[in-house]
């Protein structure tokens, strides 16, 4: 395929971009060229424009692509804007969107569930309150210029592995990988029983662009089945891969949210059994399977973030966006009793 794909330098688009290369897709990036780090140089064998969704589309006001991957829409405007650019010189649209769209996460969403709304939709305050439902009305956007049957509005859970630039999910690797030097104990979130659900950049990736090929159009759920894995067995998995034998301290959720511990920043992918979110890692990927999504094994997921994270320089391993400081993790087992 020839691909424009609008972003492609830091996580979701890095990927895409290596598994089209890799598959001998023709591949043109569209950004400001603010993301490229020397850290991260961009793979040979790629078209670089420059531009600004925002601001100059003059490099991509002509050409032809078999399909665009839109990798960094937040607000309905940009999105509208570039579609509009692109809708009749583009054979299909794939727009990343999220499970974030759906009106809420109490229960586990199939994707015609209803999807968030918000009034004040030309807002470009994106936080923990719009990004969902502007997110939806990015693809009501695209599919307002492209038509339902060349849109393909792609849902991703959480997704994870090298390149991730939130923190998140690394944390539990690198938090293990200390526990294997240091051997002091790991303050472990909620239940070990509890299930987890996201996808690893890598597959999220192939299943773009298994659907781009395959002509599906339509809204996905891009995500590990529900229940593929549970907090437990991922820190099991960090434990192995770093060749640690942890004590893991278990603290349950009212305890941790009355120390206020907040879910998923402090302890990432920790998320209280009957908050609102309860659902978030549950939500249905039938749809998604059925075209062919393929999910790798966790232990990959796991070594693979883990290689990543200790090969980049120190200063780049730290974690100032999510993640316990190892005083605030130690106060915590202290003042629960179980550390001193
Ligand atoms: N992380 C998750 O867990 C998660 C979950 C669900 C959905 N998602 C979605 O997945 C996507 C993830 O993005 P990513 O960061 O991984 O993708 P990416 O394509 O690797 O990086 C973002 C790209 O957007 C470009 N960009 C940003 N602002 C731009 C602008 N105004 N004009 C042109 N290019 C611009 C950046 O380059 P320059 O800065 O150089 O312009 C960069 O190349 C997002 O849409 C997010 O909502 C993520």
């Amino acid at each position: 395929m020839d691909l424009l794909i609008i972003g492609g330098t830091r996580f979701v688009g890095r990927h895409l971009v290596e598994a089209a290369l890799a598959r001998g897709d023709r591949v043109t990036l569209f950004n400001r060229g603010q993301s490229v780090s020397p850290l991260a140089p961009q793979p040979a064998g790629v078209t670089l424009l420059r531009g600004d969704r925002q601001g100059d589309l003059s490099a991509i006001a002509e050409g032809r692509w078999d399909a665009v991957i839109d990798c960094c829409a937040y607000l309905p405007a940009d999105a509208d804007r570039m579609a509009r650019c692109l809708a009749n010189r583009v054979g299909r649209y794939a727009l990343i969107s999220s499970v974030s769209a759906y009106a809420s996460a109490a229960l586990p969403n199939a994707e015609d569930a209803a999807l968030g709304q918000i009034d004040d939709t030309d807002t470009t305050v994106v936080d923990g309150r719009t990004y969902g439902p502007l997110k939806a009305l990015c693809e009501a956007a695209v599919v307002k210029h492209m038509g339902p049957a060349r849109s393909l509005l792609i849902r991703p859970g959480l997704v994870v592995g090298p390149y991730d630039p939130t923190q998140r999910f690394t944390w539990w690797p690198a938090r293990l990988a200390r526990a294997a030097v240091d051997g002091l104990p790991v303050l472990a979130p909620g239940d070990a029983k509890r299930p987890l659900q996201f996808i690893d950049a890598r597959d999220l990736a192939a299943f773009v662009l298994l659907a781009l090929e395959t002509g599906a159009s339509g809204a996905f759920n891009a995500a590990a089945p529900p229940g593929f894995t549970t907090m437990g067995n991922l820190l099991q998995a960090c434990a192995d891969a770093a060749g640690a034998a942890p004590w893991l301290h278990w603290m349950a959720d009212a305890d941790l949210l009355a120390q206020g511990v907040r879910p998923w920043i402090d302890l990432p992918l920790w998320l209280p059994a009957d908050g609102e979110q309860a659902a978030f890692m549950a939500v249905r990927t039938d749809r998604a399977l059925e075209l062919g999504l393929k999910v790798r094994p966790l232990a990959d997921t796991v070594a693979a973030t883990l290689a990543w994270w200790r090969a980049l320089p120190p200063e780049a391993q730290l974690f100032n966006l999510a993640g316990l400081s190892a005083e605030r993790e130690a106060g915590l087992l202290s003042s629960s009793g179980s550390f001193s």
